[in-house]
């Protein structure tokens, strides 16, 4: 079976010292450091810019997993790829050109991702699949940590990952929110390889990181 990456989302992070966090979660095991963007617009939350990017940036090596929750997004698609981006996921709501955002950041040299809200469908990838590398299932609403895991997207989960190994290439399948002890194993069954968790990463303190992620990738 495939490897299970954990993308720990810094929005649970103490937002005071977030550079301490970024060393604290890439020291405990991290694969990846996801980066919530979000513009009180596209989602009712404001969060952070590609100047955090970059701040952020030497506190780790570990691939920056941005996502984009803000509309439009493509203004400022070059901003987090010099920022340090390593991946960069849109929603297909964000603009009218989903594809024309893919390449935008195909030519940016960075990996290109979309992402699925609870109530939009599998098929919204299947024009893109030559294009992603990765594709994320949002679990809850966008927006907030914290949130119950929708049991709703695991058939979704489970039809993007039979379209993913029929395109034949390699394409990362991430579920983000509400993932935790119980529901990582039900998300990975139905196919995700990498998961985002916010809460559960950070619940208990930097004491308790390393502990929380192994949790999390053995579960
Ligand atoms: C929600 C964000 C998620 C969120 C996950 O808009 O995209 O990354 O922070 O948080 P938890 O793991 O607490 O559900
Ligand atoms: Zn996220």
């Amino acid at each position: 079976s495939r490897p299970v990456r954990i993308a720990p989302s810094i929005l649970s992070a103490d937002f005071a010292r977030l550079g301490e966090e970024v060393r604290a979660i890439d020291a405990a095991g991290a694969d990846w450091i996801h980066v919530d963007v979000m513009d009180g617009h596209f989602v009712p939350n404001l969060t952070i810019g590609p100047m955090v990017v970059k701040a952020l940036r030497q506190h780790s090596a570990k691939p920056f997993d941005v996502h984009l929750m803000i509309a439009p997004a493509d203004p400022l698609l070059q901003p987090f790829a010099e920022a340090g981006a390593d991946i960069i996921s849109v929603h297909p709501e964000a603009g009218p050109h989903l594809h024309r955002s893919l390449q935008a950041i195909k030519a940016l040299g960075k990996r290109a991702g979309v992402v699925l809200n609870p109530a939009t469908p599998a098929e919204s990838v299947d024009h893109v699949l030559d294009l992603v590398d990765l594709i994320m299932v949002m679990s809850v609403n966008p927006g907030f940590g914290g949130q119950k895991f929708l049991h709703s997207q695991l058939a979704k989960i489970a039809a993007l990952r039979q379209r993913i190994d029929a395109s034949g290439r390699e394409i990362d399948l991430e579920v983000d929110g509400g993932i935790d002890r119980t529901t990582a194993p039900l998300a990975v069954e139905a196919g995700a390889n990498v998961l985002v968790a916010g809460t559960a990463t950070f619940a208990g303190g930097p004491a308790a990181y390393a502990d929380n992620i192994r949790a999390l990738r053995g579960a």
